[in-house]
């Protein structure tokens, strides 16, 4: 809540005073967990304090008698009063290790969960190659898929895109456009059905070689505070030391001439974290679709790449992203 992402709705909306009791709510009440367990804590640290005082205390008593009855050497009873010292620091230490075992046991169960979790996609050893250029196209063959809280996103779809074909793809909201992109780009698997790339099942396919092959522009893309030219290569690393791509990559975009008119052109830093150019909201937008470009220019020819959920708006006679 305190970054520059929330503050004009904190401002406008007028949600200081309702977070600020959020926070302190869920403040207090952990804070009075912590306390009934540091009070235990405390208690059985205290017996434990006492306990090793009496201890001590006998001891001395024990050292001064037999002193006293002659059957020590003051020798011997400065070595049981340094030895006495040393057992009892090491015991304290020892408590103190305890007491963090035990607290580190907590996570121990997250650990090992962690640890047995087993990969969701499956790893294919002797992977396809994927053609480069698709030749017949993408088929999806009655693929459901259900997210792993159990939510079910898509039901038994099926069509066929041509090598070359640009679709666009219309639906409601939450009817699963953005999932089928996902499945597309293999961060899961369909729960049923198949999905296939010039006949060969996408599960079959080399997965870092497809994700070369692909670029989406999600609608929560990530704004990299980086140079301007960097942000575009993110879409293709080999167009890094490339300024021509990252060009013609721009101007397919439509940010060519914003890039040509900053200070540094493509090595303005943007973003405001690191005292970088601020752009605005659409400008962002086509330097994310112009990673898509530069992935294109790579290939030479038009793969699936794939904007998603770019809404596009009429004003004033000319299309607008928004
Ligand atoms: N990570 C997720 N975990 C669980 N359920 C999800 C997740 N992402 C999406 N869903 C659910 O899957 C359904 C489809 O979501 P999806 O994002 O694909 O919709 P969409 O068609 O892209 O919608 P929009 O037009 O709003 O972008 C929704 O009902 C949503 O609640
Ligand atoms: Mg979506």
């Amino acid at each position: 809540m305190l970054t520059d992402t929330y503050a004009k709705e904190v401002r406008l909306f007028g949600l200081g005073s309702l977070f600020i009791n959020r926070y302190l709510e869920a403040f207090e009440d952990k804070y009075q967990t912590m306390r009934r367990l540091r009070g235990k804590q405390a208690f059985s640290l205290v017996s434990w304090e006492i306990l090793g005082a009496l201890g001590n205390a006998l001891a001395f008593c024990w050292i001064v008698l037999q002193a006293r009855g002659g059957r020590l050497t003051p020798g011997n009873v400065l070595l049981f009063i340094q030895s006495l010292t040393y057992v009892q620091q090491n015991l304290t230490q020892l408590f103190g290790e305890v007491f963090s075992l035990q607290e580190a046991l907590i996570y121990m169960e997250r650990l090992f969960k962690f640890l047995d979790s087993k990969p969701n996609l499956a790893i294919i050893v002797l992977a396809q190659p994927v053609s480069r250029p698709i030749r017949l196209g993408i088929r999806f063959n009655a693929v459901s898929f259900a997210y792993p809280d159990g939510r079910v996103a898509l039901e038994k779809v099926s069509f066929t895109l041509q090598a070359g074909e640009t679709v666009a793809l219309v639906g409601e909201n939450g009817a699963g456009k953005t999932t089928l992109i996902k499945l597309l780009a293999r961060f899961y698997d369909p729960t049923e059905g198949e999905i296939l790339v010039d006949d060969t099942n996408l599960k079959n396919l080399d997965l870092d070689r497809w994700r070369q092959q692909i670029s989406v522009v999600f609608q929560d893309f990530c704004r990299y505070c980086l140079t301007v030219g960097e942000n575009i290569a993110i879409g293709n690393l080999e167009t890094l030391n490339k300024p021509e791509a990252l060009q013609l990559a721009a101007k397919k975009a439509g940010i060519a001439d914003k890039i040509n008119r900053l200070d540094h052109k493509y090595d303005t830093l943007l973003g405001k974290q690191f005292d970088g150019t601020e752009l605005s909201g659409g400008e962002w937008q086509k330097v994310a679709i112009s990673r898509s470009e530069a992935l294109r220019d790579r290939q030479g020819f038009y793969s699936p790449a794939t904007i998603a959920n770019t809404h596009f708006r009429r004003t004033n006679g000319s299309f607008r992203s928004s």
